[in-house]
């Protein structure tokens, strides 16, 4: 695994794939890897000739008083695991060089980057996508492999990639789980025994109202007084938002309709925010 550290060397390097015909797979991560991630690599490695793995801890995704200097690190670790998982490059620029003294220019897309995860973290998305288009111009992958724990993100990346024309496919790959239904997250380090141990109501309340909707629940409000019931059974910190929503469009539905629903929750222990999803078949 070759590791690269500025912008011009991995674009030169992504041109020569290129000329060389050889199609570039990329795994855009933070670091702090997991499971999940080395799963994104797999899918990668398995559509494309040459993985690149990105690690770089955006700062511009992160609002005031969020987690952006703790955000855990360990770059020995995640060397390992990257090419362990199938890695061909590891691209980590330095902060300095994406975002210089001067930098103006954001992307960021109107209405679904407000809902949801954008009404409790309003910056979030503008910087997500903004770091995410740096990073494909800079790796020029054929393909763009994002994970579906974040959906939301996924969702909004894919719609960045069409509305701009990006020349790259997007594929989503699906939520790893720990045994206990936890989906794998850089931030499950923060939580301590017990919040970990309640964080699986989650899983749980998802899993519930999966159930439900197979036995032919149809009403959103009633599915979310049921998941909220679970999650205010293990008393979180908060529960952010629960909500049912269309899969192709992020909008919240009141009857759900075939074929199917992506139900989303965010929750609080103590100062972790927690996400998870599941999209449901709705016969
Ligand atoms: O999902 C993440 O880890 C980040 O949001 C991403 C896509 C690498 C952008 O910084």
């Amino acid at each position: 695994m070759q590791i690269i550290g500025t912008v011009s060397e991995m674009q030169r390097l992504a041109d020569s794939f290129r000329i060389q015909g050889k199609k570039i797979g990329v795994v855009l991560t933070m670091g702090y890897l997991h499971a999940g991630h080395v799963s994104l690599i797999g899918t990668a490695r398995k559509v494309s000739d040459v993985v690149i793995t990105t690690i770089f801890v955006n700062p511009t995704q992160f609002g005031p008083g969020e987690d952006f200097e703790r955000y855990p690190r360990d770059f020995e670790r995640d060397k390992t695991l990257a090419s362990e998982a199938g890695t061909d490059i590891l691209f980590c620029p330095q902060r300095d060089e994406m975002y210089a003294p001067n930098f103006a220019t954001y992307v960021e897309i109107e209405d679904v980057s407000k809902i949801l995860e954008g009404k409790f973290r309003p910056t979030h998305f503008r910087g997500v996508t903004t770091v995410v288009a740096k990073l494909l111009n800079i790796t020029k992958p054929h393909v763009a492999v994002f994970g579906q724990k974040d959906a939301q993100q996924a969702f909004l990346i894919r719609k960045m990639a069409t509305d701009l024309n990006f020349d790259v496919s997007i594929v989503v790959a699906p939520i790893i789980r720990e045994p206990d239904g936890l989906a794998l997250s850089s931030r499950n380090v923060y939580l301590n025994p017990d919040e970990r141990q309640r964080a699986t109501s989650l899983y749980k309340s998802l899993k519930r109202a999966e159930m439900l909707i197979g036995k032919g629940e149809r009403s959103a409000e009633k599915l979310h007084n049921e998941i909220k019931k679970i999650l205010l059974g293990v008393n979180p910190t908060l529960v952010d938002y629960i909500a049912c929503v269309h899969p192709d469009n992020f909008k919240e539905v009141e009857t759900l309709t075939p074929p199917t629903v992506l139900v989303a929750l965010a929750v609080r222990f103590g100062s972790t925010r927690l996400i998870d999803n599941m999209i449901m078949n709705v016969a």
